[in-house]
């Protein structure tokens, strides 16, 4: 039987209609959650996510205040600009476009965003909050993965989970999230050290693809009625496509939706979760700034 296509497109709509309901809410007590984007450079796959953010903020009822930098800027004067947006009461949520030019030091850039604005949850203080179960901003993607995985009705409990891939990003707060006891997964993490790929991810009930390598994830690969998440987004080339490439997915998607219960596609899957994730963690800052939750 063929497998249940998970339609990321769709339970990102529903879940906008919820955060344009909080966004109104805020507004009734003159509250419009803010959110900063700043970019240095021009790599393309970042100018895309960043204009795409904005459009999103704009739909979603939240503000946003873009900052696009050329790529020699100075590291001190992206800090300097990260500690304005820490002070500015209009800003709610702070989000320093990845990866930065190589004269930056990102850990630095980084550690320096206010803990209760880091709506990415790429500072040192959420990810020790993430990994202890405590009140944090989760990072967007691993989030969105989460509630695709729960709004599609797939059994978690007791489920064996395996993901592809070790990124502070994606792979290794998806590890921690698997394992909370609201989700209550067995987790194996492989990487590019894993012996016998193949045979762990056979085993896998949630088999999650975050490698950044096209098509790795073949149905031989996978269990039969498994859940098979594809976060990759890898641009390949494609000399028919006017953009001279398309996206593949970390999966191999003709072969292994044919063994698997439930899949997402590329694109239409993860990808429309990530920003809608961080439009949900920009409203939970203002909410908690409302209610005086903040540090
Ligand atoms: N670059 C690729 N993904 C992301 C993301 O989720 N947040 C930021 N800030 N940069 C990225």
């Amino acid at each position: 039987m063929a497998a249940v296509v998970i339609d990321g497109k769709k339970v990102a709509e529903e879940i906008r209609g919820e955060i344009k309901a909080r966004a109104a809410a805020l507004a009734r007590e003159g509250i419009v959650p803010g959110l900063a984007v700043i970019l240095v450079g021009e790599d393309p796959a970042s100018v895309s996510y960043v204009t795409a953010k904005e459009k999103a903020c704009a739909e979603n009822g939240i503000a946003s205040f873009e900052r696009r930098l050329p790529a020699d800027t100075p590291e001190a004067d992206l800090l300097a600009l990260v500690e304005a947006f820490n002070r500015d009461p209009a800003v709610h949520g702070i989000l320093v476009q990845l990866p930065l030019p190589r004269h930056i030091d990102e850990r630095k850039v980084i550690a320096a965003i206010s803990a209760d604005k880091d709506v990415d949850g790429f500072t040192p203080v959420n990810v020790g909050r993430m990994v202890l179960d405590e009140p944090c901003f989760l990072p967007c993607t691993p989030a969105g993965v989460i509630e695709l995985i729960r709004r599609s009705g797939v059994r978690t409990e007791g489920a064996r989970a395996v993901v592809i891939g070790r990124s502070n990003i994606v792979g290794k707060p998806l590890m921690n999230l698997l394992v909370r006891r609201s989700i209550n997964a067995t987790v194996t993490v492989c990487h590019t050290g894993t012996q016998d790929l193949a045979a762990i991810c056979r085993e896998a009930d949630i088999l999650i693809a975050c490698a950044g390598k096209a098509g790795l994830v073949t149905g031989d690969m996978v269990k039969p009625g498994a859940c098979v998440i594809d976060v990759g987004v890898n641009r390949v080339e494609d000399l028919s496509a006017k953009s001279g490439y398309r996206l593949r997915g970390d999966v191999d998607y003709e072969d292994a939706s044919a063994v698997a219960g439930y899949i997402t596609p590329v694109p239409g899957g993860v990808g429309p979760m990530t920003i809608t994730m961080l439009l949900a963690n920009t409203v939970l800052s203002a909410e908690r700034r409302l209610r005086g939750d903040h540090a």
